[in-house]
């Protein structure tokens, strides 16, 4: 009996030879899934192409609020940036496909799953480990991690085939979701080469940006972003309005010599004009209302979230743990903050919340303080405490090292 086996298509050279190749090498037929993540790419196309080449059934998903909602939003909360540059994009929209796929298998009743990422990546890591923890029934299948084809290869086996294929558009491998547009390949495998500027598509040139600066308006409740100058939008549109705001500066742009997960170093570009925004003006609104505690060990927490997303634990319980503890840190996250866009750069030159942990009247440096000034000198004669004795004992055993003694005159220095 032919075994059905549910795809993640793209619509590229890759996963359209997969669907040929699924059939003869698996005996099966392939049911492909698209998912809508806000991609910018003609999904219908996508859906003809699937049944032009063969497919048995296909699902185009519109998982964009989904998206937004459970990956990104946290994301936010978490100001997650790998190594602390790269917004985690490709990274959160994994979990989501692996999790589309799993329900489509069940619906179409398959026993196996697959994509179109390559062996040396991430995100074949991301996705199995989320089908797996999903559904241990289901088998994951990695064509181009099987093959062993060469591009040139695979456009001959298309062409045998019959299977119509479109020259690609570009020299660069890209993959693109509402939180950024990430690039590969061609001359970015050199990191000492600067990305040509027609790698770039929704950006412009920081030197091409307006000479007037855009000022942008960013409004959170509890670590949500809810308005973007001074308009409430659903997450959506919110997240497209900053992205052409900011791209329109030229902010956003991100090149990134990055440790994959598989242990290869890479040098990655990326666009991310909304996520790099948004993600300073969070940060920015919590140093406002968090307090230094707080502050400080909420960043360990960000790292460790920014890491097990990026190495594809999304599904992890530690994640989820963390999400816990970066959720009780939010409830005070409300209020705007304003950035200043100019020629590549989002800048925060303004804040305010109900919950500010600022007091201008503890801070101000003019008449009518609240500080009482006395009050520092026990607080000094305390904070140092510690470093004053030792600080004395450190002399006293350079002095010990000249005349032979050692601890008896340490304990007299107390
Ligand atoms: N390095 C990034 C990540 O691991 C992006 C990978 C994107 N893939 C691509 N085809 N450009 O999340």
């Amino acid at each position: 009996m032919r075994r059905t086996v549910v795809l993640a298509f793209s619509g590229g050279l890759d996963t359209s030879v997969s669907v040929k190749w699924l059939g003869e090498k698996y005996d099966a037929d392939v049911v492909t899934v698209t998912l809508d993540l806000g991609q910018r790419e003609d999904l219908k196309e996508v859906e003809k192409r699937s049944r032009q080449i063969g497919a048995k059934n296909h699902y185009t998903i519109d998982a964009k609020s989904e998206f937004l909602k459970d990956y990104v939003w946290p994301s936010i909360a978490a100001n997650a940036l790998y190594e602390g540059k790269y917004p985690l994009s490709t990274a959160l929209g994994r979990p989501l496909i692996g999790k589309k796929l799993v329900e489509v298998a069940e619906k179409e009743g398959a026993d196996a799953v697959a994509h179109g990422c390559t062996g040396k990546g991430n995100d074949q890591v991301r996705i199995d480990v989320t089908v797996r923890a999903m559904n241990p029934a289901l088998q994951v299948i990695a064509p181009v991690r099987e093959w062993n084809m060469s591009r040139d290869e695979e456009i001959a086996y298309a062409q045998k085939r019959g299977l119509p294929v479109k020259p690609s558009k570009s020299i660069y491998s890209v993959d693109q979701n509402i939180w950024g547009r990430s690039m590969e390949s061609g001359p970015l495998e050199n990191p000492d080469t600067e990305p040509p500027e027609e790698a770039f598509d929704w950006t412009v040139s920081p030197e091409e940006a307006p000479d007037e600066p855009g000022y942008l308006d960013i409004t959170f409740e509890g670590g949500v972003p809810t308005k973007a100058d001074g308009r409430s939008m659903e997450p959506l549109k919110l997240v497209s309005y900053i992205n052409d705001l900011a791209g329109s500066h030229g902010v956003g742009r991100i090149d990134h010599v990055e440790d994959r997960l598989v242990g290869i170093k890479s040098r990655e570009v990326y666009e991310c004009p909304a996520a790099t925004a948004i993600i300073e003006a969070h940060r920015d609104l919590e140093k406002l209302v968090l307090t230094r505690h707080e502050l400080d060990f909420k960043a360990q927490v960000e790292r460790e979230w920014a890491w097990l997303v990026y190495s594809g634990l999304w599904l992890e319980p530690l994640r989820t743990a963390l999400d816990r503890f970066i959720s009780a840190t939010q409830h005070r996250v409300t209020g705007k903050v304003r950035l200043k866009l100019y020629k590549g750069s989002a800048r925060v030159v303004g804040r305010s919340s109900d919950y500010s942990v600022y007091d201008v009247g503890l801070a101000t440096y003019g008449r009518g303080s609240k500080f009482d000034q006395k009050s520092a000198v026990g607080f000094i004669e305390l904070w140092g405490l510690q470093s004053r004795v030792a600080a004395g004992l450190s002399s006293q055993v350079e002095e010990n090292k000249g005349n032979g003694h050692s601890r008896t005159k340490a304990k007299e220095a107390k």
